[in-house]
């Protein structure tokens, strides 16, 4: 990357890598020792406390379903990742040959003489390792696999879903120009994994951010880190729910502003504000719904972080006016290294409070990016996030709209080796002080806290929009992420898929991707098949590097364009029922996109990555084969409808449907009901079962915290059609004209409220407010 942008950053990046490999010699970790065997175990709240020779371990319950295993001596960390301290349950304790037995009505763990067992209540295998081996400040253990088990989870991966084969690294990295399938690390870890067993599933979340990793290939998992508390959480399945408990306790993902679900559009190397406006009129002009603009490092003058080049950018604020009054919102990225420059006022300002990171000598540590030789804040130190909170207030009251945090793994430029900083350098950590190791891992989910704190105080009437490149266990708490710098290739697109589902199922919802890849050209089907799989994701965002072609949608011809104009409808469509999963997600914790298996029952030899369903009700096929006119897609259990369709499918099965170039297979499932925006108004799409069908819709201003409405809408099968009932609760009034009703699998003449009849028009029914309506079907 560095030798991209021209000799100057070249020579320091030179300069750097020979600094940082004289700073941090390497040393062989010394050999592993094990902790042998249970010497004698005393009570604490929640749990029990083993003594091991020069060991010991700390088991407690935290709820009836939650484990927490620590083990002792380790180097405290500041629990960043969790959001409560989780009250201790109580649990009873019993003597076993050769050791003891934990139990709670949901859980056992079985204390043996070599290691670890866990069952769930109903007496199924969930976990069995052998006790931890130490070499100087490291841990490691290994856990036992299961033949049929599936590892998913460990964050943002280019790897199947299935992570059993491969070795992995918990360790934030920019993998530097672009990546493909099989890279690893990249930008974003979390130390989770999802054990997938027909008998006993499970979540484990090592809370750790030190430099880890996960080997996968054998009959066992050895897992370990390189130093920090060797400090991990089991919860018991079904994994949708123990993924929602997680991420209850490591932070729900707060309610976006709405128009964060529209599309975004970002480049980089769009150098004026002119380039700029020229864009977004071509979107507003063509009717292609634009909601936000993001500007990359482009603005800036020198590339220095809190500027605006007034040359390029003059009347940023205007700009932004103006483009707002068009429905289009303005998001600015920052990164975090601050020029080192005399007379610089966030570097002299940052010194003089002393905010950035140092070396141990007690010097600031200076390393190059984008404007040259960088300080970086730390804000593992609260003076360090509130300062860092301070510098958006100027954008926020400009009416920025949102900000972009790139660079935060955190990345520098090296010509060789890690490029990051040196392991030595020196962290708060909360006051208590600590090394890189300790902390590399949680810069950019800091830096995402930072500014959503600086966000709040100075916006308090706005909901924060961030997006982060980097991030640990519980950055959804605070940012959106996208999977970075990936290729532009068809191998990108399904790494893409790859790494968007694995940071979903570690918690991370809120993501999305670089539309038709970062660094390439990519062909005007591969665009279109990336801007289909796009849609239907939660962040939905095009986005290219500064040396590729322009790709706005409309120069790769009108067939391309026709597809764009598909995807975009039908996202634009999807807003109600998208809201309210991010409603549902910000308060229970339950993930957007989701893997089949969730579903439960795939038919079989389905893989994991084929299809998705966004919600519980959209299954989406996305097309990854170049070429392909159809797809096979595998249906989970249950009754599918092709959306919008009036046939049902049923599953678990194999099916082939249409894929031509315009459109992708999306499936919705039967017995649920969609809101969805039609016709300028709300509509209802009714996919009835046997049963009938049930669903629900949030609505609010859009941004802010005022008032809000939820309303829950059921069906059921009478003689001669169905009854439906609509309860609602909150004090936001219904926003639209009526509603509008559309029945699937059956033909609709009309409905009746309360003693009215109302005849469909064309294929949808009209109807006022009610609670109770009559539809009336052929037949
Ligand atoms: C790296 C980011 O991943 C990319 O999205 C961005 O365009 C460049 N940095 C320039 O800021």
């Amino acid at each position: 990357m560095a030798a991209l942008l021209g000799p100057g950053i070249l020579l320091l990046a030179i300069q750097y890598a020979r600094r940082r490999d004289r700073w941090e010699p390497k040393a062989p970790l010394p050999p592993w020792q094990g902790v042998g065997k249970p010497l004698g175990l005393t009570a604490i709240p929640g749990g029990v406390r083993v003594r091991f020779q020069g060991a010991e371990l700390e088991a407690v319950f935290l709820g009836e379903d939650h484990l927490r295993l620590t083990w002792f001596p380790n180097e405290a960390v500041p629990s960043y990742a969790l959001t409560e301290a989780g009250e201790t349950s109580s649990f009873e304790l019993e003597d076993q040959e050769g050791g003891y037995l934990l139990k709670t009505p949901r859980l056992a763990l079985a204390v043996g003489e070599e290691g670890l067992t866990l069952w769930d209540g109903a007496g199924r295998l969930l976990w069995q390792e052998t006790y931890p081996e130490r070499s100087g400040r490291a841990w490691r253990h290994r856990v036992r696999l299961l033949p049929e088990e599936r590892v998913l989870g460990l964050g943002e991966r280019a790897y199947p879903l299935d992570r059993r084969g491969g070795v992995f690294r918990f360790w934030n990295q920019d993998p530097g120009g672009s990546y493909g399938s099989g890279e690893d690390p990249l930008y974003l870890s979390v130390p989770l994994w999802l054990s997938l067993k027909p008998a006993g599933e499970c979540l484990a979340f090592y809370e750790n951010s030190a430099d880890g990793f996960a080997d996968l290939r054998g009959g066992e998992a050895l897992v370990g880190f390189l130093g920090g508390t060797f400090r991990y959480h089991l919860i018991p399945g079904p994994l949708e729910e123990a993924l929602a408990r997680y991420v209850r306790l490591t932070g729900l993902p707060p309610l976006p502003p709405r128009w964060a679900l529209g599309f975004h559009y970002a480049r980089w190397g769009l150098r004026t504000r002119k380039e700029v406006e020229e864009v977004v009129e071509g979107f507003l002009r063509r009717g292609l719904p634009l909601k936000a603009v993001h500007l990359d490092i482009d603005y800036m003058r020198g590339y220095r972080v809190f500027t605006v080049d007034e040359g390029r950018f003059p009347d940023l604020a205007g700009m932004v006016r103006a483009f707002g009054e068009r429905g289009v919102r303005t998001v600015l990225i920052l990164d975090p290294g601050v020029k080192a420059e005399k007379g610089f006022t966030p570097y002299e300002e940052g010194l003089r409070e002393g905010v950035f990171c140092r070396l141990p000598s007690g010097e600031v540590f200076l390393g190059p990016v984008w404007p040259g030789l960088s300080a970086f804040p730390d804000f593992t130190d609260p003076r360090g996030r509130a300062w860092w909170g301070e510098r958006l207030k100027g954008f926020l009251d400009m009416g920025i709209s949102g900000f972009w945090l790139d660079m935060n793994e955190p990345a520098l430029f090296a010509a060789w080796g890690e490029p990051i900083f040196p392991r030595s350098v020196r962290h708060s950590l909360e006051g208590q002080g600590g090394d890189h190791a300790l902390a590399h891992n949680l810069y950019g989910f800091l830096m995402a806290r930072a500014s959503f704190e600086g966000f709040r105080k100075h916006a308090p009437h706005r909901r924060p929009f961030l997006l982060t490149r980097a991030g640990f266990a519980g950055v959804q708490g605070y940012a959106w992420a996208w999977t970075g710098d990936v290729e532009s290739t068809w191998e990108g697109l399904k790494a893409t898929l790859r790494a968007l589902l694995g940071l979903s199922l570690s918690g991370v919802y809120w993501v999305g991707s670089d539309i038709g890849g970062f660094s390439g050209n990519p062909s005007p089907e591969l665009y279109l098949r990336w801007f289909q799989l796009a849609a239907f994701t939660p962040f939905f965002r095009l986005h290219s590097a500064r040396w590729t072609r322009r790709r706005e949608p409309w120069r790769f011809g009108e067939e391309v364009l026709d597809g764009v104009r598909w995807a975009m409808a039908q996202r634009e469509r999807l807003l109600p029922y998208l809201y309210t999963l991010a409603h549902r997600a910000s308060q229970k914790g339950l993930p957007l996109l989701r893997p089949l298996f969730l579903q439960g029952g795939q038919p079989d030899g389905a893989g994991l990555e084929e299809a998705f369903l966004l919600g519980s009700d959209l299954l989406v096929a996305p097309v990854l084969e170049e070429g392909a006119r159809a797809k096979r897609v595998p249906l989970p259990g249950g009754g599918w409808y092709p959306f919008g369709e009036d046939r049902i499918l049923q599953g678990p099965k194999w099916v082939e449907l249409p894929a031509p170039l315009k459109r992708i297979p999306l499936l919705v499932r039967a017995g649920s009901i969609l809101p969805l925006l039609e016709e300028g108004g709300l509509s209802l799409h009714l996919y009835p079962e046997e049963g009938g069908a049930e669903g629900g819709l949030y609505w609010d201003e859009g941004d802010g915290e005022g008032p809000y409405r939820l309303d829950r809408f059921r069906l059921f099968p009478v003689e001669g059609g169905y009854r439906l009932l609509w309860e609602g609760e909150g004090e936001y009034p219904w926003p639209w004209e009526g509603v509008g009703l559309r029945l699937f699998g059956r033909r609709l003449w009309g409905a009746w409220v309360e003693g009215k009849v109302f005849p469909c028009q064309g294929e949808r029914v009209l109807l006022p407010p009610f609670r109770e309506a009559l539809l009336e079907v052929e037949g």
